[in-house]
């Protein structure tokens, strides 16, 4: 923990939203005492067709959760038509910047919303109704976002995969959610990658989606791919068809506006769902008050829409913001490592939104490539997905933001739909390392291992949230169940959020990380049990158990321990087979770092691996591998050790 302490400048907190800590909790305590007033006032920020009749019903025990009940809207209408409408159409709202860098292209509100209408109509064409699910398996390309705002435009659910998913991933998501339409591209260009197999993918994972109608494919590279007539037509020959207007179809605030899969502790991923008003509301406020986001300012958020803070903060919340959001095709190295910088020069950007796994690969290259270009224009920094540490937080504020801009940790999940811990930069003085104070409306509690609250400062316990906001999801597609289960039953009464964290003597928080069986590898957030099961279904393999180490750039490694059948001997081949599963199974973002073959894993009598051992192993902390008494064959422990990588 660092105990420096970096206030805004005057010069920033001059401009800003909220420029005094007096004023935070002036707000914060109103927004606490009285939720329905607080959150009535702000969801006026969006234009509703029918007020709601009541702002706020929720009940944690049986996992039920309301917001703006009775209120009609359409979350495309509040990106586009509104900004329109209200004269604005003329302004950028899209700036997309190609992996190759000399492609880039703007989008107006207008133009956005002329492509999106017809889109609409396309997918209406396919006999897509109001809450049928559509899955979009593309990369970074505009055609991403126009696809989501027309879905969000006649009612349809999206469900977005994010494109490293391999085949049998995204079968698995489609068949979970009987997606009617799949929406894909030929191929895709990323880094030095130009010929990802997007179609191809489609392909072998259609082969048994029988929800599936119709392939929409976008041509992107014009690379020759497979086309399956009846089945698979071209995104260009349908827009050019279609009638050109589309009038945006009237949804009920707790409509679901659409499904994003996660990782949870079982290997079956969870079909998040995110329903219309409150979202909305959420996302587009904390996008403003934690970003205070300005007319005018150019925003970059550097995450794929394939996760949810692209999602929420290249889409919805900007746009409903009417915001200039920079989209980017690429990776932070390719060209060069110059790449994220020569953007900020490129478009003059002004906030600029990453993950810390990015800054700590870039880190490392040396300040080169940061000094090559001018960033003058940037007034606030962001980072997301993992724990920030100090080094690479005071080399962003200092070198990035030449010690002028504020850096905004926001801790936050896919369940959450929005930022819940974060600085406001004008006014919260900032401590390297920690998400510091709730967000408006929001109450964080630390909770012992039997449920209770752990008050005072200096303490720590599993984060949890007292009562709902207006962005947090509903329920786990077709499994509520689970929903319940998962978040509300573990400490009965709150939102479990499945993270440990610390509140320092400021009452500040620190997140440490996961207390359940998820890693965070590179911000990407993957399920040990995923691999785990990746890992089961290659050659010769009889058990693997997964753990996280701490990795330089990736800050999670995936460390896999593997028993193999009887009789076969771990080598090249077999390793490589568990890489090439893994691949297939999930992606290469869940390839494990270390492969350790071992005779056996450690149990107990019962039958339970303890992990807490494989984790001190991986780590190389021989010394506090803690009471290991309890293990069925204590003797694997000398194996084990002797066998680290
Ligand atoms: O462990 C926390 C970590 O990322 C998890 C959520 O992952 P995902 O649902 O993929 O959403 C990522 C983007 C919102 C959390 O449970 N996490 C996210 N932000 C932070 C963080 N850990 C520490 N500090 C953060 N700022």
């Amino acid at each position: 923990m660092s105990d420096k302490l970096f206030s805004p400048s005057k010069e920033f907190s001059r401009k800003a939203r909220i420029s005094q800590m007096e004023r935070y909790w002036e707000i914060y305590n109103r927004s606490i005492k009285n939720p329905e007033a607080f959150w009535g006032e702000v969801a006026k920020r969006i234009n509703w067709v029918k007020k709601w009749d009541k702002v706020r019903e929720y009940d944690f025990v049986e996992a039920k959760i309301k917001w703006f009940e009775g209120g009609t809207l359409n979350a495309s209408f509040n990106c586009l038509d509104r900004h329109v409408e209200a004269g604005f159409g003329d302004q950028i709202a899209l700036i997309w910047e190609g992996n190759d860098p000399s492609k880039s292209t703007t989008f107006t509100y207008a133009q956005l919303l002329e492509k999106v209408q017809k889109f609409s109509n396309v997918l209406k064409n396919l006999g897509v109704k109001k809450g049928d699910r559509v899955c979009l398996y593309m990369q970074m390309i505009p055609e991403l976002p126009i696809a989501m705002l027309s879905c969000a435009r006649i009612g349809a659910i999206h469900s977005v995969v994010f494109g490293a998913f391999s085949a049998d991933s995204l079968r698995e998501r489609i068949n979970d959610s009987t997606c009617k339409i799949l929406i894909t591209q030929d191929t895709g260009v990323r880094g030095i990658k130009n010929d990802i197999p997007m179609k191809a993918n489609a392909d072998k994972a259609t082969a048994k989606t029988p929800s599936i109608k119709h392939v929409v494919v976008v041509k992107r590279t014009g690379e020759i791919v497979n086309f399956e007539e009846n089945r698979d037509i071209w995104w260009h020959d349908e827009m050019e068809k279609a009638e050109p207007k589309c009038e945006p179809e009237i949804m009920g605030a707790e409509d679901p506006l659409f499904i994003l899969y996660t990782s949870g502790s079982t290997g079956k991923p969870k079909g998040v769902l995110h329903t219309t008003g409150g979202y909305l509301v959420y996302t587009s406020y904390t996008h403003e008050m934690v970003f205070d986001y300005h007319e005018n300012d150019i925003y970059w958020c550097t995450a794929d829409i394939g996760w949810i803070t692209g999602h929420s903060y290249i889409v919805y919340g900007p746009m409903a913001n009417r915001a200039v959001t920079v989209m980017f095709e690429g990776v932070p190295n390719y060209p060069d490592y110059g790449r994220f910088w020569e953007i900020v020069d490129k478009h003059k950007v002004n906030i600029f939104y990453t993950a810390p796994t990015a800054l700590r690969a870039l880190m490392k290259e040396g300040d080169d490539w940061v000094n090559r270009n001018n960033l003058s224009t940037l007034r606030l920094l962001g980072t997301v997905g993992e724990p920030i540490k100090e080094p690479e937080w005071l080399w962003y504020y200092n070198k990035i933001g030449k010690s002028k801009c504020p850096v905004v940790d926001t801790w936050w999940q896919t369940e959450t739909g929005g930022i819940l811990i974060t600085p406001l930069p004008g006014s919260t003085p900032l401590k390297p390392g920690s998400a510091t104070l709730p967000f408006f409306g929001i109450e964080p509690v630390l909770l012992s291992e039997d449920g209770k609250e752990i008050d005072g400062n200096n303490v720590s316990g599993f984060l949890a949230i007292k009562a709902p906001w207006p962005g947090i999801m509903r329920t786990l597609y077709g499994d509520h169940k689970r929903f319940r289960n998962t978040y509300f039953s573990q400490c009965p009464g709150y939102y479990f959020t499945g993270d440990g964290a610390s509140r320092d003597e400021d009452g500040y928080y620190w997140i440490t990380g996961r207390v359940d069986d998820v890693l965070n590898v590179s911000g990407h957030r993957i399920g040990t049990a995923e691999i785990e099961g990746g890992i089961g279904k290659a050659n010769g393999v009889a058990e693997a158990a997964v753990v996280a180490y701490p990795h330089d750039i990736k800050g999670q490694g995936i460390y896999a321990f593997v028993t193999l059948m009887t009789g076969v001997q771990p080598d090249e081949a077999i390793r490589r087979g568990i890489l090439e599963m893994v691949t297939k199974e999930i992606g290469p973002h869940a390839k494990p770092d270390k492969i350790q073959f071992t005779p056996a894993l450690p149990k107990t009598r019962s039958g339970k691996i303890m992990r807490r051992i494989l984790r001190k192993i991986s780590e190389n902390d021989i010394e506090h591998l803690g009471d290991t008494s309890t293990l069925a064959d204590p003797s694997i422990i000398d194996a084990l050790v002797d066998g680290r990588i």
